[in-house]
């Protein structure tokens, strides 16, 4: 009986087949597709270094540095929205000192940041 059951479904499996070639060609370009991505904001993600740098802003920046684009009120903590253009510019040699040093009220991170954190940062405000 187990025999018969196995010999009729074999046409099924034979007919299944197909479909298992469609869905690793299906896999396998959707690999292609995520490593190849543009890994830019325009896309709707940020690339590596930016990335890595929005986690930190967002764990020891964002309580003082949560102004919107556009919001020019000279109350609180600068807003860093496009903080690297514009007619004056600040420099990333200038970020990364006032992030290590700190600035008036603005603590220093020299001692919680690693160099290569600093960095991130400054790549995750260059896309804002
Ligand atoms: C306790 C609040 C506070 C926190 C937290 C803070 N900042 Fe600031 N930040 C300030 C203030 C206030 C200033 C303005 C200092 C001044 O110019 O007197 C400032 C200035 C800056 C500037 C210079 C902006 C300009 O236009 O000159 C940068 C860049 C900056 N902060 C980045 C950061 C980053 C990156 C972090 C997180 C690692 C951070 N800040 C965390 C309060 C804060």
């Amino acid at each position: 009986m187990f025999s018969r059951k196995t010999r009729r479904m074999d046409p099924s499996i034979s007919a299944r087949r197909p479909c298992a070639a469609a869905i690793l060609a299906l896999s396998a370009s959707l690999v292609v597709a995520v490593y190849f991505a543009p890994s830019s904001a325009a896309a709707g993600t940020l690339g590596g270094r930016a990335r890595l740098g929005q986690a930190i802003f967002q764990q020891r920046c964002i309580t003082c540095h949560n102004k919107q684009p556009g919001d020019t009120s000279p109350f609180g903590p600068p807003n860093l929205n496009g903080i690297f253009r514009g007619p004056s510019p600040l420099t990333a040699k200038q970020a990364t000192n006032i992030i290590e040093n700190g600035k008036s009220t603005m603590p220093a991170f020299g001692s919680v940041l690693t160099r290569s954190d600093v960095d991130n940062l400054i790549a995750y405000l260059r896309t804002r």
